[in-house]
């Protein structure tokens, strides 16, 4: 054929308004990276996820249910899922044909999806969750059993670990969970508390409602035995804290400081995102927190006001406002580390923001900390990231002046807010 009888070929299907035939969607999102993670060819609305766990045993039996819309036909989609078994996959309530190769789980319906519909995949699966291991982590990642205890923490990649998804930031959804636990636990999860039925056994399931987008690496799921403790911030946002059991009394000035500071930061940011807020404290030897989405996550020994001021400024930069690529990650850890930064500045003035700035400053220089925006996958959590993408916001400061910078961050939340 001659270029333009071959131009012609392709183009009369779409003139005579033929659909392009299905094809299997994309293995991966396209992140420079991380090439295999997330998927291609449709876009997630909503995870409904119904977990029955057993902490003796440390296992779950689970259904995910996504509803999701297709980007072109498709003739078959990849998730992620882990290691866990699965019983049976539907599209539309229709058996499924699966097999998994890795973490991608490709799933291949009776009959493809049209480009454009709405359709859903029901997956069922039980086992032990394990943790993933993550070139960008230094610890293992995703769901973590200690003793009866479950904790989730999935930065970046570890959301398979528990359920399948596409597990890319660029593809934020709903999220609901109904987690039944035995009568002596608790289970805490994202978003509001729904409900909670107990059953005749003692057995009780809690039910929670996201409300607003969330990626996966921010869906968590918390079991133990919690002190729970409701209050709300100065500004009228309910808040719930889970606490190691007997340790309510112990950790009333963190929640009364989030009570306060958490309005603060609503004055530098713009409105809080989220239509609640809170906290799970956990009493592991792991160390640190994450910013999971209105319910951070925190380590005992990094429950401090400091990482609090951190873990709550992502909710704004990280969970609102959300990376489409992980080397964009400063985004989110750069305003984080900015914002301790300014609770520094909250309690000892101008002059001691500035000595912070400058020690970090001075410490970025002798490590010869690279540039923010171009990270390494094995330095996605460095220096690079967090200090030197925090003196971008300095520097910023510095030449724009407190009112147009601070301006900016708010139109900044304002305009990318949920994206
Ligand atoms: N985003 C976290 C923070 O700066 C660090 C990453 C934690 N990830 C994890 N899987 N624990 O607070
Ligand atoms: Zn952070």
């Amino acid at each position: 054929m001659n270029g333009s009888a071959l131009l012609l070929s392709l183009l009369l299907p779409l003139l005579q308004g033929e659909p392009a035939p299905p094809r299997p969607g994309a293995e991966g999102a396209g992140d420079p990276l991380f090439p295999g993670l997330g998927n291609g060819g449709y876009d997630v609305e909503r995870y409904d996820l119904v977990l029955e766990v057993d902490p003796d045993a440390a296992e779950i039996e689970a259904a995910c249910r996504i509803t999701a819309t297709a980007t072109h036909a498709l003739s078959a989609l990849n998730l992620e899922f882990g290691t866990l078994e699965i019983a049976s996959v539907t599209v539309d309530g229709a058996s499924a044909e699966w097999r998994r190769s890795g973490r991608e789980l490709t799933v291949t319906p009776a009959r493809p999806i049209a480009r454009g519909a709405r359709f859903e995949v029901a997956v069922e699966y039980a086992g032990s969750p394990r943790p993933i291991r993550s070139r960008a982590f230094p610890l293992p990642i995703g769901w973590m059993t200690f003793g009866d205890e479950s904790y989730v923490l999935s930065e970046p990649e570890g959301a398979a670990s528990w359920f399948p998804c596409n597990d890319h930031p660029s593809d934020k959804a709903l999220f609901t969970f109904a987690v039944t636990v035995p009568a002596e636990s608790t289970a805490a999860a994202n978003g509001r508390r729904v409900g909670v039925d107990e059953r005749e056994d003692g057995a009780r399931t809690f039910r929670f409602e996201v409300d607003e987008p969330m990626a996966t690496y921010l869906a968590t799921l918390a079991i133990g035995v919690f002190d729970v403790v409701e209050g709300e911030t100065d500004d009228g946002v309910p808040l719930v804290h889970y606490l190691p059991e007997g340790t309510a009394d112990d950790y009333a000035d963190r929640i009364a400081f989030t009570a306060e500071v958490l309005p603060w930061l609503a004055e530098r940011f713009g409105p809080y995102p989220f239509s609640t807020c809170g906290a799970v404290v956990a009493e592991v030897p792991f160390p640190g927190a994450l910013e999971t989405q209105t319910l951070p996550t925190y380590a005992s020994v990094a429950f401090r006001e400091d990482v609090i001021v951190h873990e709550l400024a992502h909710q704004w930069f990280g969970n609102s406002v959300t990376v489409r690529e992980w080397e964009d990650i400063w985004l989110a850890e750069g305003f984080a580390m900015f914002a301790m930064w300014l609770a520094e500045e909250r309690d000892g003035g101008r002059e001691a923001y500035d000595d912070a700035v400058r020690e970090q400053h001075a410490q970025a220089r002798a490590l010869g900390v690279g540039p923010p925006a171009t990270p390494p996958v094995h330095d996605l959590f460095g220096l690079n990231v967090y200090v030197r993408g925090a003196l971008v916001l300095h520097r910023l400061r510095v030449l724009l002046g407190d009112d147009a910078f601070f301006e900016m961050l708010r139109a900044w939340s304002a305009e990318k807010r949920h994206g």
